[in-house]
């Protein structure tokens, strides 16, 4: 099984998360004690969606994130460049049936509420939708996974309206220094070790640790955002800063 390094080769990486599909919401809920379904939560009330929005959810992998933006009622494109992660969300969503509609174009289920996914293969460095196609757009655990975050940013910005919301949830940094410490033990100890034990590829979930450690404060992911032409850059911390909300606005 393979993992991605910190360079984080979009092909290593498509093929990272392939491998981790079936089993990635499993394991997302274990290794996040149950708190995702609060940060997703928590999403979904920072878009502020109006029903029938369109709304772009990349790096959606198996659609997890988009099914909770689509229940209030939006119409959520899931679109992301692991076909392993989609064919997942996708099966899903059919109950089981043919899982061929999502590669090299869409794929549509209905959810629970009155929205509604649709999948699409795409790069988010190079994004297949015309410059304003969207309300919004959003990113859940998945800009800290694009080899170049500022040009994804930037592809956000062109293809949704002006006056667009952008909402990206990604792990930050605990502000509490205990907080931190115990944290960082979790991620660099405890975390591989559940891994081994629920995920079908454990070295996924190293790379996991190693790019949160990596990855950019509050602070600095916010000042990123602005450079990438987004405007009313805000963000509120989660579980004390494990998680970050950042909140922008289309120019
Ligand atoms: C941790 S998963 C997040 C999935 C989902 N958003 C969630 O909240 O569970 C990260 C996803 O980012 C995708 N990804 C990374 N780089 C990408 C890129 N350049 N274009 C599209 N998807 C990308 C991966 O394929 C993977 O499915």
């Amino acid at each position: 099984m393979s993992r991605a390094d910190l360079d984080k080769q979009p092909h290593d990486v498509a093929r990272m998360f392939d491998g981790v599909a079936d089993r990635y919401d499993l394991t997302n809920a274990v290794l996040s004690l149950g708190r995702d379904r609060t940060w997703r939560a928590a999403t979904v009330r920072a878009l502020d969606l109006a029903p029938g929005a369109l709304v772009l959810d990349l790096a959606a992998g198996t659609g997890t994130s988009s099914r909770a933006l689509a229940a209030p009622g939006a119409l959520v494109v899931a679109c992301d460049f692991s076909l392993g992660m989609l064919r997942v969300g996708r099966r899903r969503d059919v109950g089981g049936g043919p899982d061929t509609g999502v590669v090299g174009g869409t794929g549509r289920g209905r959810v629970g509420g009155r929205g509604q996914v649709s999948f699409v293969a795409g790069d988010g460095t190079r994004l297949p939708f015309a410059d304003g196609s969207f309300d919004a757009a959003t990113i859940s655990f998945g800009l800290r996974n694009v080899a170049d975050p500022e040009v994804a940013l930037r592809e956000l910005a062109r293809v949704t309206r002006s006056g667009g919301r952008l909402v990206v949830c990604e792990f930050s940094r605990p502000v509490l220094t205990p907080l931190r410490v115990v944290y960082l033990e979790y991620l660099m100890r405890v975390l591989p070790e559940l891994a081994r034990r629920v995920s079908s590829n454990p070295e996924a979930y190293v790379y996991l640790a190693e790019s949160i450690r990596a990855w950019p404060d509050q602070q600095r992911l916010g000042r990123l955002i602005r450079s990438a032409g987004w405007g009313d850059v805000a963000y509120r911390n989660l579980t004390g800063g494990i998680v970050a909300l950042h909140r922008a606005v289309r120019r």
